[in-house]
């Protein structure tokens, strides 16, 4: 098996949630512990693209690199760091700003759901925050990106600003072409509250998500609380396509216990929903709380944490530097 060199990033802006960890932080573990070569980034510059305080943001950069490792990631095996950290990463985004087109970024539908009605009154870093993302990706010659679905489209992006520098430069292989790693079966996570809807760090609604620093008391009443419908546990997988709030409640007992859906119909088969809510709450609470014990162990230490995200910004900074002289160089700076 050829090893994978591997990037992502989480935005440091509070409340990591269910949806973030089956959707990529538990993929970023299975990954490096298939010993591929990792960087795992807190998206820091990403994050001030909607209006941070200042203090709350310094909180949640360590909140999110401590998530990283209590999730699984081992700093010892997988470079750690937060972007701001690496001038390499605003540099390229100028750089590739030139080559993406207004066009391609005005299709991203991420930008018109969190712009929302009055797009003028965004900020122009929400509008080219895709660019960012793909100068993340591109800088560290990563081949494989682990993300949830929502991102498929900016991943698009990375590839398509890719392909154009590599053509507009005569430079076939300058930058890598980045595969997506998105799960087939399960890469959306949706709302406790409503099956339509992603989970969401930005809703309202604590009910509405599992947060990573729940403890099991909280997992359980979230649980509980859940829509589900009036029609009996399904026995049929089609089913699941007209029922999204129980195909995303199977989706993460399935996610989490690795358990084939169509198994998993048939081990609930003519049971009531409060008694599959009752074991979902148990597969999520046997996951959940060490992480989140962990987390608010690792809270306690953020020297220890100042340590991890200061090594690997070192590494960060060694592995981008180059890659950035390279690019200006092509540009003829
Ligand atoms: P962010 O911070 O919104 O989300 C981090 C990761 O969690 C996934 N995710 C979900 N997956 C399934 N269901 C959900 N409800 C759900 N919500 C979030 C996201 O798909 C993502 O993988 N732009 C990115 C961060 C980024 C990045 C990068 C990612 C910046 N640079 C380079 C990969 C490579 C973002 O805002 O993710």
């Amino acid at each position: 098996m050829t090893l994978k060199k591997i990037f992502s990033g989480v935005q440091p802006t509070g409340n990591l949630h269910l949806g973030n960890y089956i959707g990529a932080i538990k993929n970023f573990v299975e990954l490096q512990n298939e010993n591929n070569e990792c960087i795992f980034c807190v998206v820091d510059l990403h994050a001030i693209t909607v209006k941070q305080d200042p203090k709350d943001l310094k909180k949640n950069i360590r909140e999110t690199a401590a998530t990283f490792i209590a999730c699984g990631i081992d700093p010892s095996k997988s470079i750690i760091f937060n972007q701001s950290s690496v001038p390499a990463h605003s540099e390229t985004s100028w750089l590739l700003s030139c080559i993406a087109r207004i066009g391609w970024l005005s299709r991203m539908t991420q930008f018109k759901e969190k712009a929302g009605k009055d797009k003028e009154k965004a900020s122009v870093g929400l509008y080219v925050y895709p660019i960012l993302m793909a100068a993340d990706i591109l800088l560290y010659d990563a081949t494989h990106v682990p993300v949830g679905e929502d991102q498929k489209q900016h991943l698009e992006l990375a590839r398509d600003i890719s392909k154009k520098f590599n053509n507009d430069f005569n430079a076939p292989n300058f930058f890598k072409i980045p595969e997506p790693l998105i799960h087939k079966s399960f890469a959306r996570v949706m709302s406790l509250k409503d099956g339509e809807k992603k989970m969401s760090k930005s809703e309202t609604s604590d009910l509405s998500r599992i947060n990573l620093t729940d403890d099991a008391e909280t997992i359980i009443n979230k649980i509980k609380k859940a829509k589900t419908d009036i029609d009996p546990f399904p026995n049929d997988v089609n089913n699941l396509n007209t029922r999204p709030e129980i195909k995303n409640l199977i989706g993460i007992y399935s996610s989490l216990t690795d358990m084939k859906i169509d198994l998993l119909l048939n081990k609930f088969n003519g049971k009531n929903f409060s008694f599959f809510k009752e074991k979902l709450s148990e597969v999520v609470v046997e996951k959940i709380s060490p992480i989140s014990n962990e987390i608010k162990r690792l809270g306690k230490d953020p020297g220890y944490i100042d340590q991890v995200l200061s090594e690997g910004s070192k590494k960060a900074n060694e592995l981008s530097s180059k890659k950035v002289r390279d690019l200006k160089e092509k540009f003829g700076f």
